[in-house]
């Protein structure tokens, strides 16, 4: 589902809190939650959006959370989330700890979703009894892009499928506590792979025998970000899962819980970036129009070459016929462009006739847009706002230059 957001609406929140700016739909949010309900648990990879209050409304509607830093951590603490008691609203997913971290998931009873043999002896000799979940890299992967496959040898995720014994003789060693096993083989996974994932999760239970509580499905689901992709059929994605863990149950003699880790697939489509044209030129045969976002703001399409779907809001109400353009952003470096293909490659894009002073509109950006936002060129942080409803709340302010050189002056 996508965002039902009015023109007036856009526009009078960039007047309000000025441009760029992300604006969220919590209605969006929380159909896409509800599209998974079939899962036992449904745990946000908060890669995808950290804010707290983002994380609120998660808690609120019962959804469990995945953290990868210390970082992540505290923010799911700050937005109510706990593990102690036997609770497991938050988990701990990485291939290695450090020491920071290793202290705060003992101190907070989070379970570990263990990527590698070097985590277990290392929680395991501070914190005998300690939950694990153990991450599997099955051999092979898949993923929308090569940065963004987790799978295979080529993959740095994961405990290689063939040392299972190895980790399963250290959690015994240990007296660490197995919740299950978990298998994540990328971002952008097919049902051709996705039905391989659960063939190599049933298999590998079997093989060793494992007794598990619980297996968890990873993330991956991806979102139509192009007109004519096709959406992930959520009962189809479930029932292949489900079949899974019956066969699963029916080896251990007891109910398996059935957890998924979706990230882009709760949060991509309820956000847009909001991004004001501040100069339109002609470079060879070529129009650049240029907006007051760049990578450091919307990193994709830069990094992954990304597509996303990019609109005119105008700022008059003068007709504007289709051209093909390419849309910049402001940073001093070319690869600064919001419309590039596959290595990096300068692509052209139709687009209603764009004036300075027009806004644009950057769709399906409210997953790893803010959360992979840098200060690079020394821009500070760009403002979040959420709608629910008739409701609209700044859920994070700008950052200020002030903010980013205290970081600096204060350090001496
Ligand atoms: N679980 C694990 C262990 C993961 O590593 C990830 C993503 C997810 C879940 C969530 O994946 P999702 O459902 O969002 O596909 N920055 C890239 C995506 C990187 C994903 C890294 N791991 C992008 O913008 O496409």
């Amino acid at each position: 589902m996508k965002p039902d957001f009015s023109p007036a609406l856009l526009s009078s929140l960039v007047q309000r809190y000025g441009s760029p700016l992300w604006v969220y739909d919590a209605a969006v949010v929380r159909a896409n939650i509800a599209a998974l309900r079939a899962f036992d648990t449904i745990r946000f990879a908060q890669k995808a959006n950290s804010n707290v209050h983002l994380l609120r409304l998660m808690r609120e509607a019962g959804v469990k959370v995945d953290a990868v830093s210390l970082g992540e951590i505290d923010r799911a603490l700050a937005a109510g989330y706990s593990s102690r008691d036997g609770e497991s609203g938050i988990v701990f997913t990485a291939d290695l700890i450090d020491r920071a971290t290793l202290e705060r998931v003992i101190e907070e009873e989070i379970p570990v979703n263990a990527g590698s043999i070097d985590m277990i002896h290392q929680l395991g000799e501070l914190a005998p009894g300690h939950r694990v979940w153990l991450r599997i890299n099955p051999g092979f992967g898949h993923g929308h892009s090569n940065k963004t496959n987790t799978g295979g040898e080529q993959s740095k995720h994961g405990i290689w499928h063939t040392q299972l014994p190895q980790a399963l003789a250290a959690i015994k060693r240990y007296g660490l506590h197995l919740v299950g096993l978990h298998m994540h083989i990328g971002s952008g996974v097919d049902y051709r792979h996705l039905e391989e994932v659960c063939g190599a999760m049933v298999a590998l239970i079997r093989k060793h025998a494992i007794q598990v509580e619980a297996i968890s499905a990873g993330g991956g689901l991806s979102i139509p970000y192009r007109q004519d992709d096709p959406r992930v059929d959520t009962e189809h994605y479930f029932s292949i899962w489900n079949a899974a863990r019956n066969e699963i149950s029916a080896q251990t003699g007891h109910p398996v819980h059935l957890e998924i880790e979706p990230g882009r697939y709760l949060v991509a489509e309820a956000g847009v970036m909001l991004a004001e044209v501040r100069a339109v030129k002609e470079v060879g045969t070529r129009q650049f129009v240029l907006v007051d976002a760049g990578f450091n703001d919307l990193m994709r399409p830069s990094m992954y070459g990304a597509y996303h779907e990019i609109s005119l809001l105008p700022g008059d109400q003068s007709v504007r016929a289709p051209r093909r353009v390419v849309v910049g952003g402001p940073l001093c470096e070319s690869g600064d462009v919001f419309t590039q293909g596959d290595g990096g490659v300068v692509l052209e894009r139709e687009l209603d006739e764009a004036k300075v002073g027009d806004l644009l509109v950057f769709h399906d950006a409210g997953a790893y847009g803010a959360s992979m936002s840098s200060n690079y060129n020394s821009r500070p942080l760009i403002p979040e706002v959420l709608i629910d409803g008739e409701s609209q709340r700044l859920i994070r302010r700008r950052q200020t230059v002030a903010e980013l050189l205290a970081l600096e002056l204060e350090a001496s």
